[in-house]
């Protein structure tokens, strides 16, 4: 049996990834603020895949005070973790946030603080079995500061410079860690933006998570063409780059 670790189990492009994920030989654990959203989630995965019925925990990632006894609890049930996902984010409107300090702040705390604080527990434990997968989910928001999202984006630069480190650290102890980077995704988060043809699928991101797994990648762009588009935007001198509207 192999034990996966949800955290923001309840997001759109967490609960398509439990449905890749479940199966007869996976424990899930689903964790977020939210547990009888997670309930719903665990019943229909128990249904549709014939998995064990998943565990439900709560988890807050901007509770850190709780994060350690949240690791010991989970390590209670089921005494070894195979795989994390880290998908919990929150995106408040640049505008918004650059009037009201407190939703900065709401980003900054779950988005790299919370993470890394979760991830420091999880990765002691994968440490000293000497085994185990770590998946973040950051954004491409992270390659460049821009002023329609720098608060945002500056939250998740600090994951991804976080989950580079830990991957460096833990690939000398058998554990792997795959930072993905998705562009426009069409879930929750994205409500109030005007859809385009940029904006992808959950599905299609669980989908590039499981083959990105296999082929053992470090870092992936999920639609892989935000890699493209990455280049050409963190290749744009600053001097150029600040004056543009972006
Ligand atoms: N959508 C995009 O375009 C996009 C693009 C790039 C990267 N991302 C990243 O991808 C990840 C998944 O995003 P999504 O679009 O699937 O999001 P979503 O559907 O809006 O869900 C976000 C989830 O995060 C959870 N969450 C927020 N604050 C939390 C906290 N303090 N503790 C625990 N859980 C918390 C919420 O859980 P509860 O419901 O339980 O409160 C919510 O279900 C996020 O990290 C996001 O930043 C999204």
């Amino acid at each position: 049996m192999k034990n996966v670790l949800i955290l923001g189990a309840n997001s759109a492009m967490a609960r398509a990834m439990a449905r890749e994920i479940a199966g007869p030989e996976v424990q899930l654990i689903l964790a977020s603020r939210n547990v009888q959203e997670l309930e719903k989630t665990a019943q229909d995965l128990t249904l549709r895949k014939k998995s064990p019925r998943p565990i439900v925990l709560a988890f807050d990632a901007c509770k850190l005070e709780q994060h350690e006894r949240f690791v010991a609890q989970v390590l209670a049930k089921v005494k070894t973790l195979d795989e994390v996902y880290l998908f919990f984010g929150q995106l408040h409107p640049q505008e918004q946030a650059q009037k009201d300090f407190q939703l900065a702040q709401e980003m900054l705390v779950a988005n790299y603080v919370g993470a890394a604080s979760i991830l420091e527990r999880v990765a002691l434990h994968m440490e000293e079995k000497g085994r185990g997968l770590i998946v973040g989910v950051s954004s491409v928001a992270g390659d460049r500061g821009r002023q329609s999202n720098y608060l945002y984006g500056s939250s998740k630069a600090g994951l991804t410079t976080y989950l580079q480190g830990l991957r460096n650290r833990l690939a000398h102890k058998g554990v792997h860690v795959l930072t993905v980077k998705p562009g426009f995704v069409d879930t929750p988060m994205t409500h109030h933006m005007k859809k385009g043809l940029l904006f992808a699928r959950p599905e299609t991101i669980a989908a590039g998570i499981v083959k990105a797994k296999r082929r053992k990648k470090d870092t992936v762009y999920l639609p892989g063409f935000w890699k493209w588009i990455m280049l050409v935007v963190t290749s744009i001198p600053e001097w150029i780059f600040k004056k543009m509207r972006m």
